[in-house]
């Protein structure tokens, strides 16, 4: 575990400027090989283990708009819990870096959550944002990829679309692969999985409970 922990910590200190970077020019980032192995092979253990009581279909929209359509969107999700240590240990980097991002950009981010997302055979997310300009709290989409030894022939690509509909990435969903995009900015889907698709999905969110304002007057 020690192992593990200590590599996720270097892998993000490591990244931390070429995300910032990225974000600046194009908004996006993909980060083959980012997830430590050992840091993987954890989270993939643990994601495989979970039982069936632990995960959910996942819903479109939120709060008053939120449905299942599994036409849409048919994945299942387990939200993440810092009180559990393993998924602590992912929403603990993402901290890292979501200070980090502030300093370097001076983005906001107010905090960060995240889910472990499972698409059975035949799964998809067809076409959507994650967040409408103005309407959303989500800033910054994150998603990493858990499977080992995943072959193009598996599907399950995340495809992200530039402003007229053309294709800018088609990203096969390899272990320890990050991507970070911003969340009002980019079309993205996941094409059909012909075979089982661990990932971890997060967003940092902005601070939109109380007018922007952190840690209003009681
Ligand atoms: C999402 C999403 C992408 C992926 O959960 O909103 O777009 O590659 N996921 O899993
Ligand atoms: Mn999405």
């Amino acid at each position: 575990m020690a192992n593990g922990v200590n590599a996720l910590q270097t892998a993000i200190l490591e990244h931390q400027h070429e995300i910032a970077d990225a974000l600046v020019e194009r908004g996006y980032i993909v980060l083959p090989n980012f997830l430590p192995q050992a840091s993987a092979e954890l989270l993939y253990n643990y994601a495989s283990s979970l039982p069936q009581g632990e995960w959910h279909l996942a819903g479109v929209g939120r709060e008053q708009q939120h449905t299942v359509n599994t036409h849409v969107r048919s994945d299942e999700i387990h939200w993440l819990n810092p009180a559990h240590p393993l998924e602590a240990l992912w929403l603990e980097h993402m901290e890292l870096l979501r200070v980090s991002l502030n300093q370097s950009l001076f983005m906001g981010l107010f905090d960060y959550e995240s889910h472990l997302a499972r698409y059975q055979p035949g799964s998809r997310y067809q076409k959507h944002l994650d967040a409408f300009k103005g309407r959303s709290n989500r800033v910054l989409s994150t998603v990493c990829y858990l499977n080992p030894e995943w072959h193009d022939s598996d599907g399950g690509e995340l495809v992200i679309y530039g402003k007229r509909g053309q294709v800018l990435e088609k990203i096969v969903p390899r272990q320890g692969t990050l991507v970070v995009f911003l969340s009002d900015a980019f079309v993205h889907e996941v094409l059909v999985s012909n075979r089982l698709r661990l990932s971890l999905t997060g967003w940092f969110r902005h601070n939109t409970s109380s007018g922007q304002r952190i840690d209003p007057a009681q």
